[in-house]
């Protein structure tokens, strides 16, 4: 939770927003209470990842049906420098450690040209596409390769 201002700072930021199934902004107490709940879960993990300039971004996998859904953000004044790709990277680790050998998956609209460069570059294939608010949205999952068991 002493993170909780940060992480707040990030998931309101206009672009994540903009790329989220609901773009509304966030109040903060509403954000509290999200995190405080998902902190909370057996089926959540959160990741704050830093370098030695300070806090880069964050890395979410929630868990449900054996597939852990994988979310990601870097911060605004840190992105387009590739951390987000070596961010992703570390994820099927990370979560490898958490739940062993599940399915990672993605959602990702598909005019979010940064995000799709990212999962592809990772080794996320394209598995499905579906509409949501009016939009493509783009179903990645990693190849089952890739994954650590
Ligand atoms: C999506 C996001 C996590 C990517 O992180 P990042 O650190 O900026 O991404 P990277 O620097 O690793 O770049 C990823 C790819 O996108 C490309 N890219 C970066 N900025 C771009 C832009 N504005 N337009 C097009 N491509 C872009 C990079 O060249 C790279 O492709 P490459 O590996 O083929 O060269 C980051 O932009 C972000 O936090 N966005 C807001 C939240 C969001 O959209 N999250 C994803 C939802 S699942």
């Amino acid at each position: 939770m002493d993170d909780a201002v940060l992480l707040w700072r990030w998931a309101n930021d206009a672009e994540t927003r903009r790329r989220s199934f609901n773009p509304a902004p966030i109040p903060y107490a509403d954000h509290l209470a999200w995190l405080d709940a998902r902190l909370a879960s057996d089926a959540t993990r959160l990741w704050i990842v830093s370098d030695e300039l300070g806090p880069v971004g964050q890395v979410r996998a929630d868990l449900a049906d054996g597939v852990a859904e994988i979310s990601l953000a870097v911060a605004p004044e840190r992105r387009g420098q590739g951390l987000g790709s070596a961010m992703l990277r570390q994820a099927p680790g990370s979560v490898g450690a958490a739940w062993g050998d599940v399915r990672l998956r993605a959602r990702v609209f598909a005019d979010n040209a940064p995000s799709l460069r990212m999962f592809r570059r990772c080794g996320f294939r394209e598995v499905d596409t579906h509409e949501a608010a009016g939009a493509e949205v783009i179903v990645f999952e990693l190849a089952g390769d890739r994954r650590q068991r």
